[in-house]
């Protein structure tokens, strides 16, 4: 991913338990190719140590001891100025006040009151000190300047209770990094809507017809759009974790995701079309399940809805987005077919997908495709994972959409 890549992230951790779980999600941010600087609370050393951050991001990890030493006078200026985020989690009640209050009696706080750019805070607490008056003020007021708050979680507490105080975990936050990294980017104030999973169309009560999409090239490109500022919305027939910021809208059928795609493209810039439709489904469906005793059923299809096509013919301007990109998985006759449909659904690009390949298409993390152009231009991309690809087609969307 390169939203990471080279990304300058000043992280404030706190005295409270979660600190542990701060320790992965330096790891998890160093691995993903952050330049990390860590600046760890007095109290945040009762329970970690700057070794634990140092050996985790490769640099120095600075506690107060730092703020009194020969280089002090520029330290926090360096380490605020360097810095695209500030990261404070755990953040406690504590730290919570103080920069709500502008106190200046860490290196946390100098460094903190000395930068500019955006901050996100991650509070960890008991819930009744999470709850209390003084606590929610302080929140409100740093949300007010702007600070970025997300949880605390219901949970197990480390006061044995259970309630909103667990600090996010990992994959959570690292999502809430993403979003703010790429709020400026190539998709900023853009809405892009992207279908994903394949559609399950009810034989009976019971039974259904489908197909093997398991959503992640989706996934990724939603994650992709993300990265990119977009805003997006994402129709899913899977149950996948969904991209932090993704609004989801969870379909099952062609029916329903056709209805959701022309509800969420009001307004939209771009449509992915990633999702595997049903071309067929049943057409009389039985309100009880079929028994064996009543023999083998003779099952009679009927299209399902075509979605691209219905978006083809939404009047040009008023509904129908900008951008509209489609995928067209074959086992054979590629290019034509990709083609073919290119023409037919009106798209102003197709990402033809062979899937013959063991290595590409359906369920597995890698993909090999053909971007075939409206304009007749084709780039057929190398085997890459399928983030890798959806990196490549959000550049292609927002290109279009220049
Ligand atoms: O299934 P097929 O290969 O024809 O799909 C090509 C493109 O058309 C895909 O982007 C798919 O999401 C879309 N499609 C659709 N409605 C259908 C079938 C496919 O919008 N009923």
């Amino acid at each position: 991913m390169t939203i990471l890549k080279g990304k300058r992230i000043l992280m404030g951790v706190t005295g409270s338990i979660a600190a542990y779980k701060a320790a992965d999600l330096a790891s998890q941010l160093a691995q993903a190719g952050a330049i990390l600087d860590v600046v760890l609370t007095a109290s945040a050393l009762k329970f970690v140590t700057a070794l634990t951050f140092q050996s985790l991001t490769g640099r120095r990890a600075y506690t107060d001891a730092d703020l009194w030493g020969t280089e002090a006078h520029v330290l926090h200026v360096e380490l605020a100025r360097k810095a695209e985020l500030l990261v404070i989690a755990p953040c406690t009640a504590n730290t919570i006040a103080i920069l709500a209050h502008g106190e200046a009696d860490s290196l946390l706080a100098v460094t903190a009151l000395s930068a500019k750019c955006p901050l996100l805070i991650a509070p960890a607490m008991e819930s009744n000190m999470y709850a209390h008056p003084a606590t929610q003020e302080n929140l409100a007021k740093l949300a007010g300047r702007g600070a970025y708050i997300t949880g605390p979680a219901e949970g197990h507490l480390a006061s044995g209770k259970s309630g909103q105080g667990r600090m996010l975990e990992t994959l959570e936050l690292f999502g809430h990094i993403r979003l703010m990294l790429g709020r400026n980017g190539l998709l900023a104030d853009k809405k892009v809507v992207i279908t994903a999973g394949g559609t399950h169309e009810p034989l009976d009560p019971v039974r259904e017809l489908t197909n093997r999409s398991s959503g992640k090239q989706g996934y990724a490109l939603a994650q992709a759009a993300i990265d990119a500022g977009a805003q997006v919305s994402l129709i899913t027939s899977v149950e996948r974790t969904p991209p932090v910021g993704a609004r989801i809208v969870t379909v099952r059928t062609a029916q329903e995701m056709l209805e959701a795609v022309l509800a969420e493209v009001a307004g939209a810039d771009a449509l992915i079309m990633v999702a595997a439709v049903a071309d067929f489904r049943p057409k009389d469906i039985p309100d009880r399940k079929m028994k064996k005793k009543d023999g083998i059923p003779q099952v009679k299809l009927e299209y399902a809805p075509d979605i691209l096509e219905a978006v083809a013919n939404l009047k040009s301007g008023k509904k129908r987005p900008k951008v509209v990109v489609g995928f067209a998985a074959e086992s054979h006759d590629l290019l034509e077919n990709a083609a073919l449909k290119l023409q037919s659904k009106a798209l102003d690009m197709i990402v033809a997908n062979d899937i013959s390949a063991e290595d590409a298409g359906f369920s597995v993390d890698t993909n090999r495709v053909i971007l075939l152009h409206a304009n007749g231009e084709s780039e057929a991309l190398s085997l890459l994972s399928k983030f890798e690809v959806a990196e490549k087609i959000v550049n292609r969307v927002a290109s279009l959409l220049e």
